[in-house]
């Protein structure tokens, strides 16, 4: 996708309400980045995280992104925040 003039990767998560406070949304985010670290190494990946959406957040952090904060905003459908793996300028 296109995220403020640079392509990114979007790393988009959602678990059956049955599935979830188990892990399994952090571990499969976090085998996603070392996938795009070995194999789409020129592309940040990026993750859309609505603010009140802690859970999404931890999972962001625990897959190894970092909240960019300058490039937080209106998205699609409401504010953003990203978290990034690697920091577009
Ligand atoms: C976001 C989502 C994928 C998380 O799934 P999950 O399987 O429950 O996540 P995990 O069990 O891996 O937990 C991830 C972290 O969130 C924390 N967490 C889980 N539910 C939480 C809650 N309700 N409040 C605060 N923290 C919560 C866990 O403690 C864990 O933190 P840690 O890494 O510091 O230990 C799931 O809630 C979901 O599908 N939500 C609907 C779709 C959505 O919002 N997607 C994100 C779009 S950006």
């Amino acid at each position: 996708m296109d995220l403020h003039g640079t392509q990114v990767l979007n790393l988009f998560y959602r678990f059956a309400t049955s599935a979830w406070g188990q892990g399994f949304a952090g571990e499969a985010a976090t085998k996603v980045t070392a996938w795009v670290s070995r194999h789409v190494p020129d592309l940040p990946l990026i993750a859309r995280v609505r603010p009140a959406n802690i859970a999404s957040q931890r999972v962001a952090i625990r897959a190894g992104l970092a909240r960019a904060q300058h490039l937080g905003g209106a998205g699609y459908d409401g504010l953003d925040w990203i978290y990034a793996s690697k920091l577009p300028n």
